[in-house]
C-alpha cells in the first residue's frame, strides 16, 4: 500500500508586534495647513537627548477642551514638528539663547488625533481614543518601526500626552 506524502503546512505566523504600531495613516490623515490654522503651544528639545527639537501645535478642538483637568475632547488634533538640531561648519548643533536647539531639517512630523474610532482602529494600537500617524517633512506617510502607543499609554493621568501640562498652561493663559 502506498503511504501518502505528508504535507506539513506550515502557518504564516505574524512578527511579533502590530504592523500598525507606528501609526494609521489611512485613519490619522496628514493635516494639510495646521502651520495656519493650529496654534503653536510648545517648543522644547527632545526629551530622548538627541541633538532634536520639536514644534507642538494644537487644532482649536484640543485648546478649547484643554482648559479643565479632563481629557480633550474628540476632535483634538495634536502635530509635532521635529527638527534636527542645526550644525555649523564643525558639526556641532547650535542652540538659541533659550538653550532649545536652533531648527534644521524637518525630520518628520507626527500626529496625533482624538476620535471615537471604533474597531476602525483596534484599541491595542492607540492610546486610549488618540490614534496616531508618521509623516516625513513633506507630508508623506513615513513608514517607521516606533511603538506609538507603547510609549505614550504609561500616561494615562494627562490623557497619554507628554505636553499635558504645556497644553493646560497654554490654554489657560490664552483665555481658552
Ligand atoms: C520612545 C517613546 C516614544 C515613542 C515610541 C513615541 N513617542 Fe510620541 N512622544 C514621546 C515624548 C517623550 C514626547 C514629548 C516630546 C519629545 O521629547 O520628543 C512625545 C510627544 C508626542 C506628540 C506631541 C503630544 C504629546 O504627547 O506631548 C505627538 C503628536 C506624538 N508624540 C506622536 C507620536 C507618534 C505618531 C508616534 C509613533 C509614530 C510616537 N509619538 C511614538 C515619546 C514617544
Amino acid at each position: 500500500m502506498r503511504v501518502a506524502p505528508v504535507h506539513i503546512m506550515l502557518c504564516c505566523l505574524l512578527a511579533a508586534g502590530s504592523a500598525a504600531a507606528g501609526g494609521r495613516m489611512d485613519l490619522v490623515v496628514f493635516p494639510d495647513g495646521y502651520q495656519e490654522d493650529f496654534t503653536r503651544y510648545l517648543t522644547t528639545n527632545r526629551a530622548n537627548g538627541k541633538a532634536q527639537m520639536v514644534h507642538i501645535y494644537a487644532n482649536d478642538g484640543a485648546l478649547h477642551s484643554a482648559d479643565e483637568t479632563q481629557p480633550l475632547g474628540q476632535g483634538a488634533i495634536l502635530v509635532m514638528e521635529i527638527y534636527k538640531a542645526e550644525e555649523n561648519a564643525e558639526g556641532n548643533a547650535l542652540k538659541a539663547a533659550d538653550g532649545t536647539y536652533k531648527p534644521g531639517k524637518l525630520a518628520a512630523i507626527a500626529v496625533m488625533e482624538k476620535r471615537d474610532w471604533g474597531h476602525r482602529y483596534p484599541a491595542v494600537d492607540r492610546s486610549g481614543h488618540w490614534g496616531f500617524g508618521f509623516y516625513d517633512g513633506a507630508g508623506q506617510p513615513k513608514p517607521n518601526d516606533l511603538d506609538c502607543a507603547g510609549c505614550h499609554n504609561p500616561l494615562t493621568e494627562h490623557d497619554y500626552l507628554f505636553s499635558w501640562s504645556a497644553l493646560k498652561d497654554f490654554a489657560r493663559n490664552r483665555g481658552d
